[in-house]
C-alpha cells in the first residue's frame, strides 16, 4: 500500500481529526522529554477505543508498518519517539470503568494520567501506590510499559505490583485481556506481568486494572547528613515504617535553589527526605542536629519540591547535551558507588553533575552534561555500575538510549530468551524497533 493509501486507510478507521500528518501538528510527538531523541513518523494516530487500536494494528501488520506507542512522553530513555512508521498516542484512551469499592480495583484507559488516577483514588478515600514528579503527564499505560518506580517503592513496590490486569492489542490486531483482576490465577504464563516493563515492544496496552489502597497517614522528616552511609544509618532507625526515602546531593539542591528560589535547609553534603508512618519518637529525634519535621501540608509540599524539582531544574540550567542515567546498586555498596561515580565524572568537559534518588531502593539518578553528544562517557559510567554489581536501569527502562548496553546487566541466555519472546509475539518486528534491543 502506498503511503497516501495507508494514511487514507487510517483516516477511514479513525476519522481524519484523529490522524495528524503535518510537520507542525506532529512536532511535539516526535521529540522526547530530554530533547536528546528526535524521530519521524508517517502519521500520529490518536484512537479512542480498543477496537480502533485493533483496526490500526491490523492495517500496520498487513503493511509491515512499525508502531511506537506514546503516553505522556515523559520517558527519559528515548523509547516513546519513533524512527519512522506510526506514532500511536494514547491521549484519548482515558476511561475509568468497573470500580469495585470492596476490592479497591479500577480499570483505567492507558492514556489516563497518574494525576487523574490519584484524584480518582482520593475521591473514593483510597490512594494509588506509585507517585512520581511527572504525574501530570505520565500515563498509566506508559508507567505500566516502563514498570515505573517513583518515591513509594520501598512501601508499595513498583508499577507491576499495582497492576492486576491489562488489556492489550497484539501486533496482529488481536486483543488479549486479563482485566478480571483475579487475585489468584495460576493458569500458565503471566501475560499481565510480561507486559509490565515491555516498553511498547510487544503490544499496545489499552487498559490497565489497578489496585488502590487505604491511605496511611505519614509525616515528612528532612535530615541534613554528611554521607550516603549516614543517610542509610538514619533511615535504618525507621525501617518498617518508611513510605519514602529520598536522598539529594549538594549539587542537586543548589541547582533547585538557583532555578526555583526554594531555600535549602542545611549546609550538609546530602539532604535525606523520609516519609514515615506511625508516631514519632521525639526523644530519639532530638539527637539529630539537622532535622526539620514538616508541620502541615504546605510545609510538606515545599520540602518535597526540593526533591521533586531536581530533574526540571537541571533541564532549565542545561548547557550542552544532558545525560540522564538511572542505576541501582546493592545497598551495602551505595556509599562507595557514589564516591566512585563522582571520581569518574570529575573530568574536563563534564559539568552539572548531580546525583540523587531513591535511597532505600539503592537507586541513584546520575545527571550530567557534556559540550556535545558523548556516548563514551555514558558507557564508562554504565560499565562501572555493572562492575559493582548494579543494574544499568533501575526504573526508567532501556529505551533507545541503553539498547547497546543491555548485555552489561543481562546474560546472553537471558537476552536470547527475551528476543525469542519478542519474535514469537511480534514476528515482523513492528513494535517499537530500536527499543530494548539493537
Ligand atoms: P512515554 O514516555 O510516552 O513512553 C514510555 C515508554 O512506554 C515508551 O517505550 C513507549 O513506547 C511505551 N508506552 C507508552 N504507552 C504505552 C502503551 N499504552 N502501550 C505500550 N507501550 C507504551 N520514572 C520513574 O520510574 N520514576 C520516577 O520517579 C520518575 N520521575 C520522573 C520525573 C520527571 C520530571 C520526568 C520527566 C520523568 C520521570 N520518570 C520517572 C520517567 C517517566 O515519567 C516514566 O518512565 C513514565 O512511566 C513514562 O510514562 P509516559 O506515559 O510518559 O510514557
Ligand atoms: C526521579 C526521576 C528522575 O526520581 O526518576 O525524579
Ligand atoms: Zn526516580
Amino acid at each position: 500500500m502506498s503511503q497516501s493509501h495507508l494514511v487514507a486507510a487510517l483516516q477511514n478507521a479513525l476519522g481524519s481529526d484523529r490522524v495528524l500528518t503535518s510537520i507542525e501538528a506532529m512536532a511535539g510527538y516526535l521529540v522526547d522529554w530530554t530533547g536528546n531523541f528526535r524521530g519521524d513518523a508517517l502519521a500520529v494516530v490518536r484512537p479512542s477505543t480498543t477496537a480502533e487500536v485493533s483496526a490500526l494494528m491490523r492495517v500496520c501488520s498487513e503493511n509491515g508498518v512499525c508502531v511506537t506507542a506514546q503516553g505522556g512522553n515523559t520517558g527519559l530513555v528515548g523509547g516513546s519517539v519513533p524512527l519512522d512508521g506510526l506514532l500511536l498516542s494514547t491521549v484519548y484512551l482515558c476511561t475509568f470503568e468497573d470500580f469495585d469499592p470492596n476490592s479497591g480495583q479500577v480499570t483505567v484507559g492507558s492514556g489516563v494520567t497518574l494525576a487523574q488516577l490519584h484524584a480518582f483514588a482520593v475521591g473514593h478515600d483510597l490512594e494509588f501506590g506509585v507517585d512520581l514528579a511527572a504525574r501530570d503527564s505520565a500515563t498509566i499505560g506508559g508507567m505500566t510499559a516502563t514498570n515505573a518506580g517513583g518515591i513509594h517503592v520501598i512501601a508499595q513496590g513498583m508499577m507491576r505490583k499495582q497492576v492486576v490486569g491489562v488489556e492489550a492489542v497484539l501486533p496482529s490486531g488481536e486483543v488479549i485481556s486479563t482485566l478480571r483482576g483475579l487475585a489468584k490465577d495460576n493458569t500458565g504464563y503471566d501475560l499481565t506481568q510480561l507486559l509490565c516493563g515491555s516498553e511498547g515492544t510487544l503490544a499496545v496496552i489499552t487498559k490497565v486494572r489497578v489496585q488502590l489502597h487505604r491511605p496511611v497517614a505519614t509525616q515528612l522528616l528532612v535530615f541534613g547528613v554528611d554521607s550516603i552511609s549516614a543517610a542509610l544509618d538514619t533511615a535504618a532507625g525507621f525501617i518498617g515504617n518508611i513510605s519514602a526515602a529520598e536522598v539529594i546531593d549538594r549539587a542537586s539542591v543548589e541547582c533547585v535553589h538557583r532555578v526555583t528560589g526554594i531555600s535549602v535547609p542545611f549546609d550538609s553534603a546530602f539532604h535525606l527526605l523520609l516519609e514515615v508512618r506511625g508516631d514519632l519518637d521525639f526523644e530519639a529525634l532530638a539527637q539529630h542536629e539537622d532535622l526539620i519535621v514538616a508541620l502541615d501540608a504546605t510545609d510538606r509540599e515545599k520540602l518535597w519540591a526540593l526533591r521533586e524539582r531536581v530533574t526540571e531544574s537541571c533541564a532549565v540550567e542545561q548547557v550542552g547535551v544532558s545525560h540522564k542515567l538511572d542505576v541501582s546498586f546493592p545497598q551495602n555498596i551505595l556509599g562507595d558507588a557514589y564516591t566512585q561515580l563522582c571520581d569518574l565524572l570529575d573530568r574536563d568537559g563534564v559539568t552539572q553533575v548531580v546525583i540523587f534518588g531513591h535511597l532505600l531502593d539503592g537507586n541513584f539518578h546520575i545527571f550530567f552534561t557534556t559540550p556535545a553528544a558523548d556516548q563514551e562517557i555514558e558507557r564508562e559510567v554504565l560499565e562501572l555500575v555493572a562492575r559493582l554489581g548494579g543494574s544499568i536501569s533501575a526504573e526508567h527502562g532501556i529505551g533507545r538510549m541503553k539498547a547497546a548496553y543491555l548485555h552489561l546487566s543481562r546474560g546472553e541466555s537471558e537476552i536470547s530468551m527475551m528476543k525469542s519472546l519478542k519474535s514469537a509475539i511480534d514476528p515482523q518486528g513492528i513494535m517499537n524497533p530500536g527499543v530494548l534491543f539493537i
